[in-house]
């Protein structure tokens, strides 16, 4: 069905929280070639058009490739302020009001960048985002789960120095064969630090993943849990326990985690009460930011306004934000949703 003009309308205007964005994975095709000019770094691809036609994916992994090869480009400082103050521009034309953003140290620290050029880079961008936008936003460091326990041990101890200037730890790449549980004791470390938790599991990996995630890591928030269905109690564990789910349906279709939007879990979940989100993930190569992921999945999905608020609201209450200010961004929730069309 498509999008009709009063949820178009009721979407453009939602303010949104985005909580499971990757900002490398906000890399445009244009920013990687003049980044890779300034750089003298070659890249696999004559153009930008040839860099997009390159954006084919048969799954995870076959994107990982590409993902990890476009970091190469990430050298300085600025270039982590460019990438940030793109993402945020295009955000705010979403209607983001507040953003939580993974980033992969371990990408970068392997070509010898310093944790102080990722780190302030992307606290220089938010920096300016706050100013000129007046959005909010955190960063949570991802470790990289195909490479080794000792590497993340290396990657948080590289990052302490720096404590204040992230909220959390996530784990993100390819999930086939790296279980949470070979995390569990740097994630207990993290947490001995105060860090928040959060997991990829579940987008390739088995419901088992997930069930890890939550009880060996303590992950306060689940990244996809896609393949949660496959494992009823663990459904009514996520809603008893108000767990979210920061999905991202677009993501999905690209890597081939669904075959269509429309056989998408995401509403089926949202109706049994679990605390879904809509999320873009890596929106550079995945085709469109957060705004683009509401409107082709309540198209496909037949999202009632109401589905569409409560996506919304279960973003602003999954946030690593203070009670007073969830509650000031729920009340803008509603008084969208509550304004006259046009
Ligand atoms: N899954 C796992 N790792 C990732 C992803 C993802 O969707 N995006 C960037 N790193
Ligand atoms: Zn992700």
């Amino acid at each position: 069905m498509p999008l009709d003009s009063a949820r178009e309308d009721l979407i453009r205007r939602l303010p949104k929280v985005e909580l499971h964005l990757h900002i490398e994975g906000t890399l445009e095709p244009e920013m990687m070639f003049s980044l890779a000019r300034k750089h003298g770094v070659t890249l696999p691809y004559s153009s930008v058009d040839a860099v997009r036609a390159a954006y084919n994916f048969s799954d995870l992994q076959s994107f990982l490739d590409l993902y990890y090869a476009g970091c190469d480009v990430l050298c300085e400082r600025s270039d982590f302020y460019a990438l940030a103050m793109a993402y945020f521009t295009r955000a705010h034309a979403d209607n983001v009001v507040h953003a939580e953003l993974f980033f992969d140290p371990q990408t970068h620290t392997q070509r010898n960048v310093p944790m102080e050029a990722i780190i302030g880079g992307l606290r220089d961008g938010m920096n300016d985002a706050h100013k000129r936008f007046g959005m909010s936003s955190e960063l949570i460091l991802c470790f990289l789960r195909h490479l080794s326990e000792e590497s993340a041990f290396e990657t948080l101890e590289m990052a302490l120095p720096f404590r204040s200037e992230f909220v959390g730890v996530g784990l993100d790449s390819g999930e086939r064969d790296n279980p949470p549980s070979k995390f569990e004791r740097v994630f207990a470390a993290a947490r001995g630090h105060g860090l928040h938790v959060v997991a990829h599991a579940g987008e390739e990996g088995p419901p088992a993943y997930i069930r890890e995630a939550l009880d060996l890591l303590h992950a306060e928030r689940i990244d996809h849990g896609v393949r949660c269905e496959e494992d009823p109690a663990l459904v009514e564990y996520l809603v008893a326990k108000r767990i979210a789910l920061t999905m991202c349906p677009l993501s999905n279709l690209k890597l081939r985690v669904v075959k269509d939007l429309r056989e998408h879990n995401l509403a089926r979940l949202l109706r049994r009460d679990v605390a879904v989100t809509i999320n873009s993930d890596d929106p550079a190569y995945f085709g469109g930011y957060i705004g683009e992921n509401f409107r082709q999945t309540a198209a496909a999905l037949d999202l009632t306004r109401g589905e569409i608020m409560r996506l919304a609201e279960n973003a602003v209450n999954a946030a690593f934000l203070p009670e007073d200010t969830k509650v000031a961004m729920l009340g803008a929730v509603h008084a969208a949703a509550a304004a006259p069309h046009g």
